[in-house]
């Protein structure tokens, strides 16, 4: 087969990311190059994401557009998961269909996802064993299927061989992981910190369901100097009777005995949660519990979404709430949310803190767009809001982007940004915003 350049597009969660990460490295083995810009491609891959309604719509106009292109075309991600795409595809369950299209010998499950600078995307399992009323990216990515802790750890080595000082532990429920397998997360964390190395692990999003039985184990696991301590718990909603209707398989009063457990023995660490707001029936005090919960718990990181009734969901047939009312409370909790984080955020200035520098200069995740996933979400996801954060210019050239032990994101203005990636310092904050805080040397 005759060597290509390959341009590829990626929307959606991390998973995503790291899915675009592994083709990459497989079209690598196999001596195809990949292209930062489409003009110098002869076939362009998007991986896509359906989340909500609205992301889809953006990802059909975008498809279309790169159509218009003449080059080959693959459409891979959710959305060739969860209906017809009249073009090749290639699904996040069947990643290695991408050999056959390429005719590749590798094996992509084996082939080492790449790194972005010093950050290392690691993904744990694939699916999930959830059962949400809403949630499409279940039929996306089918049930629960955890790589071997080995094999995550060989990975895992080779990342801090290489230079990596984050590594990131990414699936649809970190907190899952195992529950097919019978090794638990607490198991893989310890393995992988007993790695030697200046590195540090970040834990992605848990479900409080999977995630109950676990707590004390997860607690003593992440009081490791290597790993971050910050903790990612969607929620999704205050009020115990949406729960129910969402069929999260937790109450409110579960999700606060994990964060009490981790915030009684780090007290400073992040908290980032999930919120849905107008789910079907939920009335103004389901909505209201879900105002006082995020007021109590404080919650710096917050991603809220309006519900978006999704064909093949249960919760496609629930009775849906008027637009408008969805508008208005997505508005009033991120106001409220927006409020919380400045406010703790400036509880930090003047305090010195240790960080690690993770991005650079410029942008590391330049190729990992954004914009159409976040559509419809009043507040971006986490890496979402490092993107937004960068095109303001805060971390653009002549910056960087520092993470303190709390996984805080610091932006330090500095000549010798270029150099830094991976240096330890001391950082005097000296300003504040709702979704930074701004230090010095
Ligand atoms: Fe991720 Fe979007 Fe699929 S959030 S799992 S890429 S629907």
């Amino acid at each position: 087969m005759l060597l290509m350049h390959v341009y590829m597009e990626t929307y959606g969660c991390t998973a995503n990311l790291g899915d675009s990460k592994r083709m990459e490295a497989a079209l690598a083995s196999g001596g195809h190059m990949v292209v930062h810009d489409m003009q110098d491609a002869d076939c362009i891959i998007i991986n896509t994401c359906v989340i909500i309604e609205r992301t889809e719509r953006n990802m059909l106009k975008r498809i279309e557009a790169l159509r218009k292109s003449g080059k080959r075309l693959i459409v891979a991600g959710c959305m060739p998961a969860v209906r017809d795409i009249d073009a090749e595809t290639i699904i996040p369950t069947k990643l290695e269909k991408i050999c056959e299209l390429f005719d590749l010998s590798c094996e992509i499950r084996k082939v080492c996802p790449s790194s972005i600078g010093v950050t290392g995307i690691l993904p744990i399992s694939e699916g999930c064993v959830g059962e949400c009323a809403y949630c499409i990216a279940k039929k996306a990515r089918g049930n629960l299927l955890s790589y071997p802790l080995e094999t995550l750890a060989e990975t895992a080595k080779s990342y801090v061989e290489k230079g990596v000082k984050e590594i990131r532990l990414t699936s649809q429920d970190t907190a899952a992981y195992g529950l097919d397998t019978g090794v638990r997360l607490p198991e893989l964390i310890r393995t992988i910190t007993s790695i030697d190395g200046g590195f540090r692990l970040r834990i992605g999003m848990m479900n409080p369901a999977t995630a109950f039985d676990i707590t004390d184990e997860l607690v003593d696991v992440f009081a490791s100097k290597k790993v971050f301590k910050f903790l990612h718990l969607p929620v999704q909603s205050g009020s115990d009777r949406i729960l129910d209707l969402m069929r999260r398989g937790y109450s409110v009063s579960d999700f606060r005995h994990i964060l009490e457990a981790f915030r009684s023995r780090f007290p400073e660490m992040t908290i980032s949660t999930d919120f849905i707001v107008g789910f079907p029936a939920e009335t103004d005090r389901d909505f209201e519990a879900s105002v006082a919960l995020l007021k109590d718990i404080k919650s710096t990181k917050v991603n809220i979404k309006r519900f978006s009734r999704r064909k093949g969901t249960p919760a496609y047939d629930m009775p849906d709430i008027l637009d408008r009312v969805k508008k208005e409370r997505s508005r009033k909790l991120s106001m409220v949310s927006r409020r919380i984080s400045l406010a703790v955020h400036r509880s930090w200035v003047g305090r010195s803190v240790e960080v690690m520098v993770t991005e650079g200069g410029n942008n590391q995740f330049s190729d990992y767009r954004c914009s159409a996933a976040l559509k419809g979400s009043e507040n971006e996801n986490s890496m979402c809001k490092d993107l937004v954060v960068h095109g303001k210019g805060a971390g653009a050239r002549g910056s960087i982007i520092a993470r303190d032990g709390t996984y805080k994101h610091i932006v330090v203005r500095t000549d010798q940004a270029s150099r830094m990636l991976g240096s330890r310092h001391k950082v005097l904050i000296t300003d504040a915003r709702e979704n930074y805080l701004i230090g010095e040397f």
